[in-house]
């Protein structure tokens, strides 16, 4: 590290009180106009900086990572996820990476909550019928807009992390059933809290849920755990939500189902090709979409920040920061 004070780039732009802490305690390069970095300048970033701060959208793969100058101890990733970095080459260069766990949960619950409700009560497709003005509205009618009851239905929930638990606590204030699959089973006074139930197989769970809510992360072992077939095995009338990793679903293979009318419907604030979105899902009036922003709140982004720099000030100071994503390294 340089005499001088450390060297921080952060590739996108923050929020406006977290860029200006960020300048107050270190050489913070800003982009001030958020136009993503492309790859060269991912390269070049990590060339020059002693501290990357990249988000989900900076691809840091082995490539870039292999460019990295002998500066280059820490990449703070600004998100929870961290599936757009090579982890194992960031480990082989001992680089360490954190990120910002807990504090977008409560958000990303509440947005996965809105998508269940959104799209069985078809909340965006009566909003839109009257923004366009449609002829279509004459005023109240006893059969139409007919959506289904979430009430008593049985929802599924992929990855019983924090996030997972989080909308399983708000499903239960809704009256859905919480079942749940998971890699490891949870302790046994949170299943008892959320009235929980297990299912070590994947498949048995989805074909018994009216309701899947993905909430796990994006790893090589999840990268479409949702496949054509498991999809395939899902109820006809059953929704599924995702607020996780388009990558977990098989795009293609969901936006087929729900052309051939296979599946309920969907709501999805993720998508696998970001920012591209499968155009037969926009299409479809089974689909809520939204623009990836599970934990697009100010106070979430200002956390988030706050995180970032504790990561940087911690490790710079000498110690562990605390969300490290490879514990062991440090
Ligand atoms: C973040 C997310 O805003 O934190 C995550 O994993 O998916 C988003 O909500 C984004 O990743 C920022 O990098």
């Amino acid at each position: 590290m340089t005499s001088e004070r450390p060297v921080i780039i952060v590739t996108r732009k923050l929020p406006d009180v977290v860029e200006t802490r960020l300048r107050e305690l270190f050489d913070a390069r800003l982009n001030i106009e958020d136009k993503p970095y492309t790859r060269e300048e991912l390269i070049e970033a990590v060339k020059t900086a002693n501290v990357l701060v990249p988000t989900v959208t900076d691809r840091i793969d082995r490539g870039v990572l292999s460019q990295a100058g002998p500066e280059l101890k820490l990449i703070a990733q600004f998100g929870t996820g961290v599936d757009n970095i090579d982890l194992e080459t960031a480990r082989n260069r001992s680089i360490l990476v954190t990120n910002t766990p807990g504090v977008l949960t409560e958000d990303t619950a509440d947005m996965t909550m809105a998508l269940i409700l959104a799209v069985p009560r078809r909340l965006t497709e009566g909003a839109l019928l009257l923004r366009s003005g449609s002829s279509e509205w004459h005023g109240w009618s006893p059969t139409w807009m007919l959506g289904h009851r979430i009430y008593g239905k049985r929802l599924g929930i992929v990855g019983m992390g924090r996030i997972g638990q989080a909308v399983a606590k708000r499903a239960r204030a809704f009256g859905l059933q919480i079942h749940y699959h998971n890699r490891r089973r949870v302790a046994p006074e949170v299943e008892k809290t959320l009235e929980a139930t297990y299912w070590d197989s994947l498949d048995q769970m989805l074909a018994r849920m009216d309701i899947i809510s993905i909430n796990c992360p994006h790893t090589p072992a999840t990268y479409h755990l949702l496949s054509a077939r498991r999809l395939a095995l899902m109820k006809p009338t059953a929704y599924i939500v995702n607020t996780a990793r388009g990558e977990v679903i098989d795009e293609n293979a969901l936006a087929r189902m729900i052309e051939n009318g296979e599946l309920g419907g969907a709501g999805l604030d993720v998508f696998e090709h970001e920012p591209a979105v499968n155009p037969k899902l926009l299409k479809s009036d089974r689909v809520v979409v939204l623009p990836h922003m599970g934990s697009a709140t100010i106070e979430g982004r200002v956390d988030m920040g706050e995180k970032v720099i504790i990561n940087i000030k911690t490790f710079l100071d000498g110690h562990a920061p605390p969300d490290r994503v490879h514990p062991a390294m440090f």
